[in-house]
């Protein structure tokens, strides 16, 4: 992903219903790409972003954000591929990611990839 894919990346972040976080913002996702520490992939079809993902890590954990892929798009293995390019990036042994509980579809997938349920992890978040 290259900044100037943002607002391609950002619709698609809209139509897979996302929950927009002041992270998402254009400086955060530049800062991101910017960062040695992190970075974002997109999945192009004739031009046309049809998947996107954002990766980072901590110096500890890695962490995988925001994978989306067009509705119409779907189970055809590019949200696995986005994933397996961020793994590779991260090079991180134990990788997080936050789903919400309501969205069905993210636990199924990621339960499908074999990711555990941390239900021993209580998380608890900071906003200001
Ligand atoms: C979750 C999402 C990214 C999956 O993308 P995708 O391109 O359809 O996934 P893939 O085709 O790469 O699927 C990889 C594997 O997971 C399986 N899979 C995909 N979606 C699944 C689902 N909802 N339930 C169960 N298995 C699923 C596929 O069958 C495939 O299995 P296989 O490797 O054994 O053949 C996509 O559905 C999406 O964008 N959802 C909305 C956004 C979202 O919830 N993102 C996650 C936020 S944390």
């Amino acid at each position: 992903m290259v900044i100037d894919d943002y607002l391609y990346v950002k619709d698609l972040w809209l139509e897979c219903e996302l929950s927009e976080e002041p992270e998402d913002g254009r400086e955060e996702v530049e800062a991101l790409l910017k960062s040695s520490q992190g970075t974002g992939f997109v999945a192009q079809e004739h031009g046309n972003i049809i998947g996107a993902v954002l990766c980072g890590n901590d110096g500890r954990y890695g962490y995988i954000h925001h994978l989306a892929v067009a509705k119409v798009k779907r189970k055809q293995g590019i949200g696995k591929s986005l994933v397996e390019e961020c793994i590779r990036f991260l090079q991180r042994r134990h990788v997080i990611i936050m789903v919400r509980k309501n969205n069905e579809i993210g636990n199924e997938f990621w339960n499908h990839l074999q990711f555990q349920n941390a239900d021993w992890i209580k998380v608890q978040f900071s906003r200001q």
